[in-house]
């Protein structure tokens, strides 16, 4: 059997790591960029940072700012006729996971107009060109888009959020400044780190995974149960530490694959706008637990990951729910809500939700096969 890893060609981290954007353009020899983000990031100056660079060397762009978290369809289509009136050469993405997916959607359809529709991109489509090139400067220590083959689009009118994967899609450069990351209020970062321990957990125990994958995947594991609580609390050692670990868990769940807890989360950011890291943040624990006799030793190494004494020696059951009980006391601690009505889910729902969540390719990779009434068992319980 082939394994196949997508990464970036090229990646720099570390604080101020931003300032090397102006010469790899001139190396690559783009000549003009549009650059991607959102509002919120160019009011508070740090898309400005980046575009500060570009205006310090003389390096034309436009700045297409108009994503939405969760991004819509629309959104897409916005980029796309914005990189063809500013007639650019190279995609910078300045933001989360909103703008990344975007400029990914963008990049993607530019260069393969045949998807112009955006809801022909769902899951593994098949086209047949790269993207424009594409420098990723995430501002968030959570999805890892820099570094991942997805992308993850809502559609309004149909209420789902649909996931794509193409290797096209892989931007050429990632930039993992944590200084870009700083300005984010402790909620923010408390819910991408989620999502980030999430992807690791996920990817470790997802169907697909397999000895490089685990390495990826348990070195962020054991980064984030470290560093996430002083991360949301400011401190700049951890907050580096963070940026690198979700970096890490993306360069193995983009190869691999997640599960259950994405494919429950898509229907809750879709239906109620919910934050896609506090929906993760609420589903961990839950679906670790589900699928904890399922995972052979992996819980274990989770356990061990999160400091619990003894937990190569105690029995597996043991070892499984302290490993379940460790996420769900980080979760706690860190202030993320615990129930899906704290986002706005209701019982009335619960059907729909699961019948998305059973649908979405994310579930796929799930350790345990879960059926549509399992899945809405887990949506009840979290009421
Ligand atoms: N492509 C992938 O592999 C992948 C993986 C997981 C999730 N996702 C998707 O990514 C999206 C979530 O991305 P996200 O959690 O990074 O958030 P986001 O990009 O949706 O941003 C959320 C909010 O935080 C603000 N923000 C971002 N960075 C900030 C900063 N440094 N300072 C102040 N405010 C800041 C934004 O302006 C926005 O208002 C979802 O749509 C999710 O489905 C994609
Ligand atoms: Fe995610």
């Amino acid at each position: 059997m082939a394994q196949r890893m997508i990464w970036n060609q090229t990646a720099y981290f570390g604080a101020g790591s931003i300032t090397v954007i102006p010469e790899e353009l001139a190396r690559r020899g783009f000549t003009k960029a549009l650059v991607v983000s959102d509002k919120v990031l160019v009011e508070t100056g740090v898309t400005g940072r980046v575009t500060a660079l570009l205006d310090g060397v003389g390096f034309p762009y436009e700045v297409y700012s108009d994503v939405l978290p969760n991004p819509p369809i629309e959104n897409v289509q916005a980029g796309v006729a914005a990189f063809e009136a500013a007639g650019a050469d190279v995609l910078i993405a300045v933001g989360g996971g909103s703008p990344q997916d975007t400029c990914k959607a963008v990049g993607i359809i530019v260069a393969n107009p045949e998807f112009a529709d955006v809801r022909s991109l769902e899951g593994g489509a098949a086209t047949k060109n790269p993207s424009v090139p594409i420098i990723a400067v995430p501002t968030t220590a959570g999805t890892a888009s820099e570094t991942t083959i997805n992308y993850v689009i809502t559609d309004v009118e149909r209420q789902r959020k649909f996931v794509c994967f193409d290797p096209h899609d892989i931007p050429v450069m990632a930039v993992v400044d944590p200084e870009m990351m700083s300005s984010a209020p402790r909620a923010l970062k408390v819910a991408t780190g989620l999502d980030a321990l999430t992807h690791a957990i996920e990817g470790y125990t997802t169907a697909g995974a397999w000895e490089l994958s685990d390495l990826f995947h348990l070195k962020a594991i054991q980064v984030i149960a470290a560093s996430l609580r002083d991360a949301a609390d400011g401190d700049p050692a951890a907050a580096e530490h963070m940026a690198l670990a979700q970096y890490v868990a993306g360069m193995g769940y983009s190869n691999v694959g997640l599960g259950l807890v994405h494919a429950m989360a898509h229907p809750l950011g879709a239906f109620y706008s919910a934050p896609h890291g506090v929906a993760n943040g609420i589903l961990l624990a839950p679906v670790m637990a589900f699928n904890a006799a399922s995972t052979g030793e992996k819980l274990r190494d989770v356990a061990a990951a999160f400091g619990v004494e003894g937990a190569h020696t105690m029995p597996l059951e043991e070892a499984r729910a302290a490993a379940v009980e460790a996420v769900a006391a980080l979760t706690r601690d860190l202030g993320n809500p615990t129930s899906i009505t704290a986002v706005g889910a209701t019982e009335a729902d619960v059907p729909a939700l699961a019948k998305a969540a059973f649908e979405d390719v994310c579930a796929g990779g799930n350790p345990r096969p879960a059926s549509v009434a399992e899945i809405e068992e887990l949506f009840r319980s979290l009421l």
